[in-house]
């Protein structure tokens, strides 16, 4: 995926070419890409005037950041055996028809990204679904469509639940 570098200069000016800032740049150039871009981190190399191992280390090292393209909005369904005994594979398969994705992949517009992990911690709630941090228990395919709603609809604050 080629990215506009402009747009990583500018992240830049924001916060400095400081080796102390390199943290929050990572996180606001994945929230302008939604992942990490190789050549984002290069630049962002050489302007803060750091190794790229370093840099790369920094990426890999969070689990907020994505070195993978993806959607705006991560979908994370629990597969575990407690999730998977109550219908987590039935909402993967769910939403792998409604988004025309299977786990590990993004949608054609960018919105979404769907994965399947193993137990969030939380298996009384199950089945869980997960979006952008965000818990979502006891679901159902009825619910699926309603979360989905308020993600697309840019209402991913309000959970009324
Ligand atoms: S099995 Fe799903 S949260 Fe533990």
């Amino acid at each position: 995926m080629t990215i506009e570098l402009a747009q990583v200069d500018t992240i830049i000016a924001k916060h400095g070419a400081d080796q102390r800032a390199l943290i929050s740049l990572l996180l606001d150039i994945q929230d302008q890409f939604y992942y990490l871009p190789q050549d984002a981190l290069q630049r962002v190399a050489e302007q803060v005037g750091v190794p790229p191992v370093q840099v790369y280390q920094v990426a890999r090292f969070y689990k907020a950041f994505s070195l993978k393209p993806r959607g705006k909005h991560l979908l994370t369904v629990c597969l575990g055996t407690a999730c998977h005994v109550r219908g987590g594979d039935r909402l993967v398969d769910q939403l792998s028809r409604l988004l025309h994705v299977s786990a590990g992949e993004t949608t054609a517009d960018k919105l979404f990204t769907l994965q399947a992990v193993n137990c969030l911690g939380c298996c009384a709630l199950g089945p869980v679904m997960v979006v952008d941090g965000t818990y979502y228990g006891k679901m159902s395919a009825t619910k699926i469509d309603k979360v989905l709603d308020k993600y697309r609809n840019g209402k991913e604050i309000a959970d009324d639940d």
